[in-house]
């Protein structure tokens, strides 16, 4: 059930496609990002405190240690643990860890279930700068954004985007003057469609880091991308 659909005509686009956010009370709604016309799908929902407990406590004890990622076939998502095996435990103990890889197991399910990739990238990692300050799309045909400590995701919506301004190492020539930056919160799943979706090359969703550096912030943030949705071709 969708709790509400938000239209806005994306006059840049080609074709004048439209843009549409679409929230999900559950990841089986998150399906609905393949339906035409929705570029960004999310289900809105609180990091678990006990997962939060866990990053902030890998911060303090293992300041070096940064996250992880890897490439997997859809068919190895049972042997997910082994590749969760480099997260680290921590002094202080807690349900934290278990939790944060019976989540991320569920994700990629999940993911795999929705988008029916027959290949993931996921990466899970600690950041401490801004990353990707500058708003572009990327190459890749959906991208499911999770955000467990720190401010989310921004993103543009197309009637606020100056699509030709992308690339060109400067935000002010890519927001719209008067354009809105939106923002996931944190805890949200949020699934994107970026420029290698089947038939949305040019149109992938507009989005950057949030600002962090100098404000003493840390962002623990999951991404799972399915590079190419060959079954839509
Ligand atoms: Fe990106």
């Amino acid at each position: 059930m969708d709790l509400f659909v938000d239209f806005n005509l994306g006059l840049d686009r080609p074709g004048g496609r439209t843009f549409s956010v679409q929230r999900a009370m559950s990841f089986a709604d998150l399906e609905k990002v393949h339906d035409p016309g929705v570029s960004l799908a999310v289900w809105g929902r609180v990091a678990q405190s006990m997962i939060v407990r866990y990053l902030e406590d890998l911060e303090r004890e293992r300041p070096r240690y940064r996250g992880f990622s890897f490439k997997k076939g859809a068919a190895q998502s049972e042997n997910l643990e082994d590749y969760l095996v480099p997260m680290p435990s921590t002094e202080t103990g807690g349900l934290g860890r278990g939790m944060l890889h019976r989540e991320l197991r569920a994700l990629v399910s999940s993911f795999l279930g929705v988008s029916r990739a027959r290949f993931y990238h996921l990466r899970f990692e600690k950041t401490e700068t801004d990353a990707c300050r500058l708003f572009h799309t990327d190459l890749t045909a959906i991208r499911l954004l999770c955000t467990y400590k720190g401010p989310g995701t921004q993103y543009l919506k197309s009637e606020d985007v100056l699509r030709a301004g992308l690339g060109g190492g400067c935000n002010e020539k890519i927001v719209r003057p008067g354009g809105s930056v939106h923002s996931l919160e944190t805890g949200d799943v949020a699934l994107l469609k970026g420029d290698a979706y089947p038939g949305e090359f040019g149109n992938g969703v507009v989005h950057r880091s949030p600002t962090i550096e100098g404000l003493g912030l840390v962002r623990w943030v999951l991404r799972i991308d399915a590079p190419s949705l060959d079954w839509l071709d």
